[in-house]
């Protein structure tokens, strides 16, 4: 049987004392995702707590800048232990290619000869919160945001990209074009007959990793539960019906 996808918990907070209280009811070997928001109120001492407990930490920064600013700020995050982080494929072929051999370089944290264990990158293709519309209003009329994404994810992959974050739907078709090495991360997981909340389109655990899924973002299902631990069980536990 293939590996199963690990389930990463989205670190939504405000604050790094109410992400560690969740953490801390978790088990260790939980991954994490630190988005804009905690990172940017708590900075690098989060990722280096989670990382120096041995916890795994996908790093939500989605980059994009110049080559040489990018390619910095990934050697700035392998430093920090991170196992996977977000570039927006829109930073076009220079700049993925300066991230992804930064990325090759830098080896890991703590120079780690394992290449799993490096740091992988992840492209961001176009944001779910835009459609054709808002699309064309950023880069011309009559875009569409199936065909640009697939373009996007197929630029990735040439310029050395690790994989890709796309929701269940197009995961297939970006593992069919790009490769089953691809990496493809995919949020919007709920369990079966829960509320979408503000998802448009959601999906189960079981359909993502029958999409090909290598590892699936979950947030509210998880944090606000009542029981977080039981609740990634019952998430983990899903995979599989
Ligand atoms: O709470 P929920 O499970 O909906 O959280 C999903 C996580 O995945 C959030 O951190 C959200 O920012 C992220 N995400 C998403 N949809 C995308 C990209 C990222 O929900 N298209």
């Amino acid at each position: 049987m293939t590996r199963l996808p690990d389930v990463i918990v989205a670190l939504d907070f405000p604050d790094p004392e109410t992400a560690w209280e969740l953490v801390e009811r978790l088990p260790v070997d939980t991954w994490y995702k630190v988005g804009l928001e905690l990172f940017t109120r708590a900075g690098p001492p989060v990722v280096e707590r989670l990382v120096g407990e041995g916890r795994n930490v996908f790093l939500d920064l989605k980059l994009h800048d110049i080559p040489n600013t990018v390619a910095g700020a990934v050697r700035s995050a392998s430093r920090l232990g991170a196992r996977l982080l977000t570039v927006h494929a829109a930073g076009g072929e220079a700049m993925l290619r300066a991230a992804a051999q930064a990325a090759a370089e830098s080896g890991g944290d703590g120079g780690s000869e394992e290449p799993s264990d490096r740091l992988r990158l992840l492209a961001i293709t176009v944001l779910t919160s835009l459609d054709d519309a808002a699309l064309s209003a950023v880069i011309g009329p009559g875009a569409s945001v199936e065909e640009t994404a697939g373009r996007l994810a197929g630029l990735a992959r040439e310029s050395g990209i690790d994989g890709a974050v796309s929701s269940v739907n197009e995961c297939r078709a970006i593992k069919l074009a790009c490769g089953a090495e691809f990496l493809v991360v995919t949020p919007g997981i709920r369990l079966a007959g829960q509320g979408t909340q503000d998802q448009l389109r959601v999906a189960t655990p079981a359909t993502a990793r029958a999409a090909g899924a290598d590892y699936l973002v979950v947030g509210r299902t998880i944090t606000q539960a009542t029981d977080p631990a039981e609740a990634l069980e019952r998430v983990r536990a899903a995979l599989l019906d």
